[in-house]
């Protein structure tokens, strides 16, 4: 199914319509089929989306959050994925303990912290990882999650969760694979900043290349991908997906 676009002014635009757009999908998978399960994404961007959506009206006690990555330090560590979520988001809602589900970082392998929490992934999916929403971030060189250009992690196709070592920082991170995020029922990416208007015209517009452009290979067989993108990061790009000449 082909990509949906939405380009905006600014990240306040962009994250202000996110919000509403995400809530009203939360709603109605409840509504549907009694739950919706989340997987959130780390990084900066999507910082202020989760402010926000701590004041959306959406009923958390049928919501599941799950992450997509995790850096491998400690939960309260400045750079982590799930103290980024509950500073801004779970320390503001209402939501069940039981029903939030951190990638675990205090295992001394993370090999054994990501078959953890591909245990858990079994018990909340059975055989089939079917994340009714998933949100991801974009790296300038092209990563989603932590998912990073010329990993093999990008080949893994049987495992749901890895461990990877990266030249991030911090280095090592644990992170879902591939046929997990294209497994979504709906896939949310979140671009901003001029500095990815290079990789994201690769993204959009040039060849399936999961190993030099991982962001061209999230690509669901049976779900949806939009797009949120502010003008600086669209460049050119009008909300068609289309570069406008
Ligand atoms: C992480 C994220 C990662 C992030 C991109 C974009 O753990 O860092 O999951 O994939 O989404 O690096 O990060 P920014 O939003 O900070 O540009």
């Amino acid at each position: 199914m082909r990509p949906e676009v939405r380009v905006y002014p600014d990240l306040e635009a962009l994250v202000g319509e996110a919000a509403r757009d995400i809530a009203a999908s939360v709603r109605d998978t409840i509504a549907r089929s009694g739950r919706c399960t989340v997987a959130l994404a780390g990084g900066r961007t999507p910082r202020r989306l989760y402010q926000l959506l701590a004041g959306e009206r959406i009923p958390w006690e049928a919501v599941h959050l799950f992450w997509g990555d995790e850096r491998y330090v400690s939960a309260d560590d400045p750079q982590s994925n799930f103290r980024l979520a509950r500073t801004t988001l779970l320390d503001r809602i209402a939501i069940p303990q039981d029903n939030v589900h951190p990638i675990p970082t205090h295992f001394g392998d993370p090999e054994e912290a990501a078959a953890a929490y591909e245990e858990t992934l079994r018990q909340m999916f059975g055989s089939d990882p079917r994340f009714d929403l998933v949100l991801l971030g974009m790296g300038a060189d092209g990563h989603v999650a932590s998912l990073f250009p010329d990993s093999p992690a990008l080949l893994e196709s049987a495992r749901w969760v890895v461990a990877v070592r990266t030249n991030a920082q911090p280095p090592v991170r644990i992170t879902l694979t591939l046929p997990v995020i294209n497994r979504a029922a709906r896939v949310d990416l979140l671009v901003a900043g001029a500095e990815k208007r290079g990789v994201l015209h690769r993204a959009l517009h040039g060849p399936f290349d999961p190993t030099r452009c991982p962001a061209s290979a999230v690509r669901p067989q049976d779900g949806v991908v939009i797009w949120w993108i502010d003008q600086a990061a669209a460049g050119g790009v009008d909300s068609n997906g289309l570069y406008s000449t």
